[in-house]
């Protein structure tokens, strides 16, 4: 996209002569290469994209994609498809059209390291430019077709997040309960879910990163269901929290806490304003409550063709927030060894304030058992 391409090389300083964005093997493959070449489905593996500092971008596809490749250029002027069937082919071409480049671009967050190897062995005396940090700049905005992709994940989460009470049964174990999200994301629309969905019963709901696993959900559980939708290739990333029967403990006025907290958040989003301002708002409001200090991980992150796109906000962010930055705000509080409660929803920063990508309700949502 001649758009995007012409964004990178804005923001990169020095201007290598070219920039090279190579694919390994799945899952190793290099987010910016879909970014530069829109192309809705395919892996790419091995495949390679060189940007120009014109906008043009040549595509060495493998053979495996080469047919959706070359429908996804037909409608961008400004893409060449080269296909080839061995690795080899892909390095004479690369060779033969940038033998004679003395500065070359990479992106070192996502490359492997072999891939450079055999990258350096092609350009023996080409210099190396790491062009990874204006690469995640000019990612974390987005542009109308990105936010279009996004708000598109974000609804589908938004449904299956609707409906997740009907789910939780007596019984019910969690790999179950993820298995018919991950099914009803697709059903909806997804190609898939966007990481490994999260559904967390008791005591496992207050372990932020858990895996869906055979704990069976008993009346007085908290639950915590995080997960996300691909659609178009950029992701979506949702959390829930529901609680499972009667509670006579404190888990009602944990789960008011954390929505007090992600307002608290929310209210301070506008362009321009601190990222760290918004993890500390949120902090400073479980802070102040009784459960002080189990707030144990940043607010959120960037998301776009990946779930974690790059960036993430907490009390060390120094970024400020732009207009069409698609931040998640995601606080929680954990109490281990009992729940966890955690609310997350993608916003789109706009000039004035924020748009929810993600509507599902909120709110305390006690489950009969
Ligand atoms: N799904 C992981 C996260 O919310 O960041
Ligand atoms: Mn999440
Ligand atoms: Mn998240």
């Amino acid at each position: 996209m001649k758009t995007r391409v012409e964004k990178l090389f804005r923001l990169t300083d020095p201007r290598p002569d070219a920039i090279i964005l190579a694919n390994s093997v799945d899952p190793h493959l290099d987010g910016a290469f879909f970014w530069l070449f829109d192309v809705p489905s395919g892996l790419f593996e091995g495949s390679v994209a060189v940007a120009h500092p014109d906008g043009e971008l040549d595509v060495w596809s493998s053979v495996l994609e080469a047919e959706t490749a070359r429908t996804a250029a037909k409608k961008d002027p400004h893409v060449r498809i080269h296909e080839f069937r061995a690795p080899s082919e892909a390095e004479e071409g690369l060779r033969k059209q940038l033998g004679s480049s003395r500065n070359l671009g990479l992106n070192n967050a996502e490359i492997t390291h072999a891939t450079y190897e055999r990258l350096a062995k092609i350009f023996p005396d080409a210099s190396w430019t790491d062009v990874s940090a204006p690469l995640r700049k000019a990612r974390v905005t987005k542009d109308r077709v990105e936010i279009e992709h996004l708000t598109k994940a974000g609804e589908i989460g938004s449904k299956v997040a609707t409906e997740i009470p009907d789910l939780l049964k007596d019984g019910t174990v969690e790999l179950a309960v993820a298995t018919e999200m991950n099914y009803r994301m697709m059903r909806h629309g997804a190609s898939g879910p966007s990481f490994s969905t999260i559904v967390a019963f008791g005591p496992n709901s207050a372990e932020p990163h858990y895996f869906a696993g055979d704990r069976k959900l008993r009346s007085g559980d908290s639950i915590v269901c995080d997960f996300g939708a691909y659609c178009d290739r950029y992701a979506s990333d949702i959390t829930r929290s529901f609680h499972f029967g009667k509670r006579d403990d404190e888990m009602k006025a944990v789960h008011e806490k954390v929505e007090e907290a992600q307002q608290a958040a929310l209210g301070l989003i506008r362009a321009g304003v601190a990222a760290k301002e918004l993890h500390l708002a949120a902090q400073r409001v479980i802070d102040a409550s009784p459960w002080r200090g189990r707030f144990t991980h940043g607010l959120g992150h960037s998301i776009g063709l990946r779930v974690h796109d790059g960036w993430g906000m907490n009390e060390r962010s120094e970024d400020l927030l732009e207009e069409g930055m698609v931040v998640t705000v995601e606080p929680g509080i954990y109490l281990p060894g009992h729940g966890g409660v955690r609310i997350e929803d993608d916003v789109l920063v706009t000039k004035s304030g924020y748009r929810f990508l993600t509507t599902a309700p909120r709110g305390y949502h006690e489950v009969g058992a």
